[in-house]
């Protein structure tokens, strides 16, 4: 963590010299928090910013803001895959990120791998850039952002809980009062939803009988004498008191156990929640899952200035325009996972894959494979397609278990995408790319003969 201060000290002192920034972040719920930090941060010291948010980034767009001649570019949650293109440019450039990087190191510089630690669990963009911004001034209460830019990276899933540095910044949070880490069921939806609606959507592990079933969450409660109102009110999970909490979860523990659902996807079911105390009870910004899932659910459809609005502190017209895309989000997520059971997935002997065309849209495409993990053969990362504009869009998604045999996705998808002219990177678990149209047969073999290297040469070492 030392390293890791002292890198922060010296982009934040480079930062001061500078009034005119440019803050360039991606578009998901790591790449708002990221940004909406940097920005509040560097507000608190007097230094005037602006936000832009980008699916990628790109030689094109590398171009625009050259031209723009900020004093610096400040980008967040992205950049370290793309040093060599901004290297070369009339640019003061500091990059915050977690992504794994790529060409000559830049000078200002903040990422967990250089200092040897893992971007895809130690740390996101957003407590990569909070760490940034304890150097700017005193910014501890920006916590609960780095901690909800985690949890939306996914990077409490390995072990149902933050972990490393991650849970070192979440546990000062606790400390100073901003979060309370507790143990609880990990569904979407306990502060806002009914229980049966919890129940129903619940999709981490499928659970036969309740994921997509309404009449049987219903009556998997009645079953259970717990009332689903309270008056005219629906309950929700926070209306309910501990032991019918207990009788919930032990119920559900043993009816995935009956389906045969395996250990690891079980215990992914009770894992640490966050709560952000500053946030009013019974909604979404309460529930740091269900705060990035509201924040995915505005930047991936390009209402990312919403999504920043309300990190930055808006709860009126932010907070109502971002409940409506989320029920739009949480629908196509559902559409898109049908699709994926309907039209089936595809097997190659080191992956499997399935191609979406204009069905899925590309910034969701990402989510859906991760969703689609549990319904496939676990033992093949998962590759998905979808049409671009212009291009073909590529998600990939790896488990634990294949990381640790040696599948390092950032690597292999950054490579059969430059092999058929394309450009990708990422994390070992998780990785994106954009290739030319009518490509993918090709990169798909290619890609299949690079997985195959990565799990023999690890199997070699072991
Ligand atoms: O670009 P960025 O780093 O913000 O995105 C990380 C992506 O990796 C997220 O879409 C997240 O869902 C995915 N991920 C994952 N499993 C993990 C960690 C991250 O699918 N264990
Ligand atoms: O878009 P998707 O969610 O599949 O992205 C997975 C990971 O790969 C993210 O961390 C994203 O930033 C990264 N990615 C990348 N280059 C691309 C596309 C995605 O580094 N061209
Ligand atoms: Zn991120």
């Amino acid at each position: 963590m030392e390293d890791l201060i002292k890198r922060a000290r010296q982009c934040a002192s480079e930062i001061k010299k500078y009034d005119d920034i440019l803050i360039v972040s991606h578009i998901d719920a790591d790449g708002l928090t990221s940004a909406a930090i940097a920005h509040i941060s560097l507000e608190r010291a007097g230094i005037s910013s602006k936000v832009c948010f980008v699916k990628q980034l790109d030689k094109t767009y590398l171009n625009k803001i050259e031209e723009e001649s900020y004093d610096l570019v400040l980008f967040t949650d992205l950049g370290s895959g793309m040093q060599d293109e901004i290297l070369g440019r009339d640019l003061n450039a500091v990059i915050v990120d977690h992504h794994v990087p790529r060409g000559d190191n830049i000078r200002f510089h903040l990422n967990p791998h250089l200092v040897g630690f893992d971007g895809s669990d130690q740390l996101s963009g957003s407590s990569t850039t909070y760490l940034l911004s304890t150097q700017l001034g005193m910014n501890y209460d920006l916590v609960n952002l780095a901690v909800v830019g985690a949890v939306g990276d996914l990077q409490d899933s390995k072990k149902g809980r933050l972990v490393g540095l991650n849970r070192e910044i979440m546990l000062e949070g606790v400390r100073n009062g901003f979060i309370d880490n507790q143990i609880d069921l990990r569904m979407f939806g306990k502060q806002t939803r009914p229980v049966y609606r919890m129940l129903q959507y619940s999709s981490d592990p499928i659970i036969p009988g309740i994921t997509g079933r309404e009449e049987g969450c219903i009556e998997f409660l009645r079953n259970l004498g717990i009332p689903l109102k309270e008056g005219e009110k629906w309950r929700r999970w926070i209306d309910l008191d501990f032991s019918e909490k207990r009788k919930i979860v032990s119920e559900l523990v043993k009816l995935a156990i009956e389906s045969g659902i395996n250990a690891s996807l079980i215990n992914r079911l009770v894992g640490e929640v966050y709560i952000l105390l500053s946030e009013p009870e019974g909604t979404e910004l309460r529930d740091a899952m269900e705060f990035s899932t509201l924040l995915n659910a505005t930047a991936r459809y390009g209402y990312e200035e919403v999504g920043l609005k309300i990190c930055i502190g808006d709860r009126d017209r932010s907070l109502s325009t971002a409940r409506r895309l989320l029920a739009e989000h949480r629908k196509n997520l559902a559409d898109g996972l049908n699709l994926v059971k309907e039209n089936g997935i595809e097997e190659m002997e080191n992956l499997q894959y399935f191609h979406a065309g204009k069905k899925i849209r590309e910034t969701i495409v990402g989510i859906v494979a991760g969703m689609s993990i549990p319904l496939t053969n676990t033992e093949k990362p998962i590759i998905a397609f979808a049409k671009k504009d212009e291009g073909i869009k590529v998600s990939a998604r790896a488990t634990q278990n294949l990381v640790r045999k040696g599948i390092n996705l950032a690597e292999a998808i950054n490579r059969a995408a430059k092999e058929v002219g394309g450009v990708g990177g990422g994390h070992n678990i998780a990785a994106g790319a954009t290739i030319p149209d009518g490509k993918e047969e090709e990169f798909l073999q290619r890609l299949n003969r690079i997985l195959e290297k990565q799990l023999k040469s690890k199997g070699a070492r072991l």
